[in-house]
């Protein structure tokens, strides 16, 4: 259907080509004997008008009411000029052929349903608009951070998603063991028991990995280990959060960028982050334009005038400690007080973006290094880090990144400080011993991204399949 719909001509270069549709109804409207079909295919947003004449071959399937919305058809025709005024043209039907009948059941009907409701209808609600749109929107953007990194220079690197180390050292690692107690209540009996040593506790020896594994919180680690031998590289992937946050904003799995810049400070990230949010804004605008014309109308009004103004202006940059004063001086009550030494909430993350820049994004840099991970450089003052964040409106936190402490003396005792197992990091402080070089990157939330792109609120709604607090199904 796009490639009939989605020409400049909107299918008029197109007349009188004889033609095979292939998709799922979305409406039928049945006339004395003539009945129109709209059919999605999922290539575009918009439908393809069928028009089905009494002498069309299968025209009993029609006329005894066994196509329904949901139902995948298969049609021969024409494209003939419409005399409607939603589109140019429409597909002149001679033959029809049922491909799948929908039951009745079929729970998405022509009136409009909820996105909540969907969300328990995650199998079948990317044959509604909105959902079709957001994943070719999701796809778009997916393939604009490749086609950035591509352009200049960047090397792709899978990270795994098992590992043994906690990048973000803030212990919400969802745990991968081949030990299964076998007296759980609800399960079969399962292979293993879990071996416990003489002193009572669990025997990992015995576990598959020989010790505690967990799904990845970021790919940063060992990114850092190959910036360091190819120069730059990024990261995309699935990552994983066992954090307990019922948010819009947050997901269990959820997909990283993580781009990690050799021979380079915090400047040259924040310039990289900026040049990569306006690219894959400006690909998206150039080149999803009926799917962004939608978000505009039924999502987000303005979106399109918004993402415009973000990817041609240049970000806001702060550091921390003005952020704090300006939190400080603001008229606004704050439900979480603001002090120096304080993580930044949602609520100061959108005063910030949205009020006190009016909608342009912010970078804030240099936070103190107790609120931050163990990696970050330390700066001079001994009291922040070379971190920064970039805020955007409504979404907030859309990245985080620093550059990395380069300095073996200084990140060995930063682990110390922490008591972090020094040992457990031996590979990452060997990058430190053999040709150590100042380097930094960020991460991307994708989901994140999606939202901002999209204007859609609920995080829930731009990954096919969420994983949240209570519910993996699907
Ligand atoms: O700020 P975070 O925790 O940074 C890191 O993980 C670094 N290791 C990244 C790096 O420097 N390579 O996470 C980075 C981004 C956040 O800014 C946010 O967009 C997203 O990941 N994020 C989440 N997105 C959805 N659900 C969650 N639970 C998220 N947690 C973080
Ligand atoms: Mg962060």
């Amino acid at each position: 259907i796009l490639d009939i719909k989605g020409g400049p001509d909107e299918g008029l270069d197109r007349l009188g080509q004889k033609l095979v549709v292939k998709g799922w109804v979305r409406t039928l409207r049945a006339q004395r004997s003539i009945t129109f079909i709209e059919v999605n295919d999922g290539s575009c947003l918009s439908n393809m008008q069928c028009v089905v004449n009494s002498d069309a071959e299968g025209y009993d399937q029609v006329e005894s009411g066994s196509i329904t919305t949901g139902a995948s058809l298969c049609m021969e025709g024409t494209i003939v000029s419409s005399q409607g005024s939603e589109q140019k043209v429409e597909f002149s039907v001679t033959k029809v052929m049922m491909v799948g009948k929908s039951d009745p059941s079929f729970p998405i009907q022509k009136k409009r349903v909820s996105r909540e409701f969907l969300r328990t209808k995650a199998h079948l609600r990317p044959r509604t608009n909105t959902f079709g749109a957001v994943a070719r929107l999701r796809n778009a953007l997916a393939y604009a951070t490749h086609k950035f990194f591509q352009e200049n220079g960047f090397v792709w690197i899978s990270s795994p998603i098992i590992t043994a180390s906690d990048c973000e050292g803030a212990g919400e690692q969802f745990c991968v063991t081949t030990l299964i107690p076998n007296s759980q209540e609800g399960t079969k009996s399962p292979v293993h028991t879990i071996p416990k040593t003489e002193g009572g506790l669990i025997d990992w020896s015995k576990d598959f990995f020989g010790k505690p594994a967990f799904l990845t919180v970021s790919g940063q680690l060992n990114a850092e280990t190959y910036a360091t031998a190819l120069s730059d590289v990024y990261t995309f992937g699935p990552t994983f959060r066992a954090e307990n946050s019922n948010t819009s904003r947050h997901l269990a799995e959820f997909w990283m960028i993580e781009p990690e810049l050799a021979f380079a400070d915090l400047d040259d990230d924040m310039a990289c982050a900026t040049a990569y949010l306006q690219y894959v804004v400006k690909y998206v605008l150039e080149n999803c334009r009926e799917d962004m014309d939608f978000f505009n109308t039924w999502i987000e009004k303005g979106i399109i005038d918004r993402l415009s103004y973000v990817a041609e202006k240049d970000f806001v940059q702060l550091t921390y400690t003005d952020a704090i004063e300006l939190l400080l001086r603001a008229k606004k009550k704050f439900e979480f007080p603001v002090k120096w030494g304080c993580d930044l909430q949602s609520e100061h993350e959108r005063y910030i973006t949205e009020e006190a820049f009016s909608g342009c994004p912010v970078i804030i840099r240099d936070y103190p290094k107790e609120i931050k991970a163990f990696y970050m450089r330390q700066n001079d003052d001994g009291k922040t880090v070379a971190a920064m964040d970039l805020l955007v409106p409504r979404v907030g936190e859309l990245i985080g990144g620093s550059q990395r402490e380069e300095r073996l003396e200084y990140l060995e005792a930063r682990l110390d400080e922490l008591e972090l197992d020094k040992e457990s990091y031996w590979w990452y402080l060997d990058l430190r011993r053999f040709g150590s070089v100042p380097h930094a990157g960020f991460g991307l939330g994708f989901e994140r991204l999606v939202q901002f792109a999209t204007g859609l609120d609920n995080i829930r709604d731009v990954i096919p399949f969420p994983r949240t607090p209570g519910s993996a199904e699907f």
